[in-house]
């Protein structure tokens, strides 16, 4: 007798939990499979880079217990990677040789960091942050570090060199374009954010190459294209890509993330989904597809794809927004920037709080604050509405008062 096919959701991250999680609080009662290439029981990514320093071997981060997922009969197979689909059977095949059928696949595999292009990036005392492992990894090469060099100065690079900072270390950053976090922050923050960072004592050079790792049987010193930089631990953030491959290889539509439709369906086969970070989608606040990496869009379409799966579909419309953690400074994001063409820079009431809204044609369409969760929270709840924001609304008036005095008059 064949194994009876069921839901079967390849990724043990918040994609994948918030996927079955989502399908058994809907009901649904068939066969529920997740296959997941790490050890660990599915856990937050986010504190990883913000807290590992705190506590190496004892950071928690699972998201829930796995009693979890035994009381709802979802099968978790840990460490157990797939290595193929098999989409003409509906099967998945792992790398251990195991055909596991689907009537619904969903692809929640998340992505992967790109790798440091230069001479030396293996050497003892490098590494990159993804998982639970490398953040314990770097967690304890914290302890004894006195001189970091952080390669890539976007959310991880600047979230773990104040971390490092936090320990005592002296922290050099080495940034390959012209300013900080440049894919996702508005210019003017960028450079507030630089300030705040070097004012806290790391070092920060811009518009920087690195040439080489270097050192015997450890990392000893990195080469950059300006000067020679001291080094017992070199931690690098330097963009992820999607993992993809899966699916490219078993022919579906793929660029850049799994192709998929509103409903976050593989436009090559109705029986596939993608979510989170692998996922390519439609989005009603952009013009064209997007790939989102944050936990928001990992929950909720996840969340999106249990429910549709469980008989009730909906289109994604989930408002985009994303934190980062650098040090005293939080900061937050609400909607996307892209095809923005003007900001403006708010102050709030004390020197660590400032806002900074982008428009689009006049509209408002994204918020970034620095500790300023009330303004951040009053910007979510205004671009979640179908009533725009535009510019003429905002003239001395924070989003705070405005969606305050919006309630009122609804
Ligand atoms: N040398 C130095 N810097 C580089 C190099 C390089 N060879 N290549 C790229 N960079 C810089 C980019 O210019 C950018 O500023 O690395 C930075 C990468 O920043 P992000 O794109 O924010 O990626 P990363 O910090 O690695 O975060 C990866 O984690 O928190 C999540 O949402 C975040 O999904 C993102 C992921």
């Amino acid at each position: 007798m064949t194994a009876r096919a069921g839901v079967v959701v390849v990724g043990g991250g918040q994609a994948g939990h918030s996927v079955v999680s989502a399908l058994r609080g809907a009901g649904h009662d068939g066969p529920v499979t997740v296959l997941a290439d790490e050890r660990h029981l599915p856990y937050q990514r986010p504190p990883l880079s913000k807290k590992a320093h705190t506590d190496p071997d004892g950071i928690q981060v699972a998201l829930v217990p796995e009693s979890f997922y035994r009381e709802r009969d979802i099968e978790l197979r840990l460490g157990d990677r797939v290595a193929a689909l098999d989409t003409a059977a509906q099967a998945v095949v792992t790398e251990s040789g195991t055909r596991v059928p689907y009537d619904h696949l969903v692809l929640a595999t998340g992505a992967r960091n790109r790798a440091l292009p230069v001479p030396g990036a293996d050497v003892p005392g490098v590494h990159a942050l993804r998982s639970l492992d490398d953040a314990v990894a770097i967690g304890k090469a914290l302890g004894t570090a006195g001189n970091v060099v952080v390669v890539g100065g976007g959310f991880i690079g600047l979230e773990l060199a104040q971390v490092a900072a936090a320990v005592g270390a002296q922290v050099t950053v080495v940034e390959l374009a012209g300013r900080l976090l440049s894919r996702a922050v508005s210019p003017q923050l960028q450079e507030h954010l630089r300030q705040r960072h070097e004012r806290g004592g790391v070092r920060i050079l811009t518009g920087t190459a690195v040439r080489a790792i270097e050192g015997t049987g450890r990392v000893e010193r990195v080469v950059t294209d300006r000067e020679v930089l001291t080094a017992d631990l070199v931690v690098y953030g330097i963009g992820a890509a999607p993992r993809d491959e899966l699916a490219r290889e078993a022919g579906l539509a793929v660029d850049d993330g799994v192709i998929v439709d509103e409903q976050l369906c593989s436009i090559t086969d109705a029986r596939i989904s993608a979510v989170g970070d692998c996922a390519r989608h439609p989005h009603p606040h952009a013009a064209g597809l997007v790939r989102l990496e944050s936990v928001q869009n990992a929950t909720d379409q996840g969340t999106l794809v249990g429910r549709r799966i469980a008989g009730s579909p909906a289109p994604y419309r989930s408002l985009p927004w994303f934190w980062s953690d650098q040090g005293a400074v939080k900061l937050q994001i609400a909607g996307l920037r892209t095809d923005t063409d003007e900001v403006l820079v708010v102050p709030g009431d004390s020197p660590e709080r400032l806002a900074a809204y982008s428009f689009r044609a006049g509209r408002l369409v994204a918020v970034e604050t620095l500790n300023w969760p009330a303004e951040h929270l009053a910007a979510r709840r205004l671009l979640e509405r179908t009533a725009p924001v535009f510019r003429s609304d905002l003239t001395g008036s924070t989003l705070g008062a405005l969606a305050r005095a919006r309630r009122s008059v609804e």
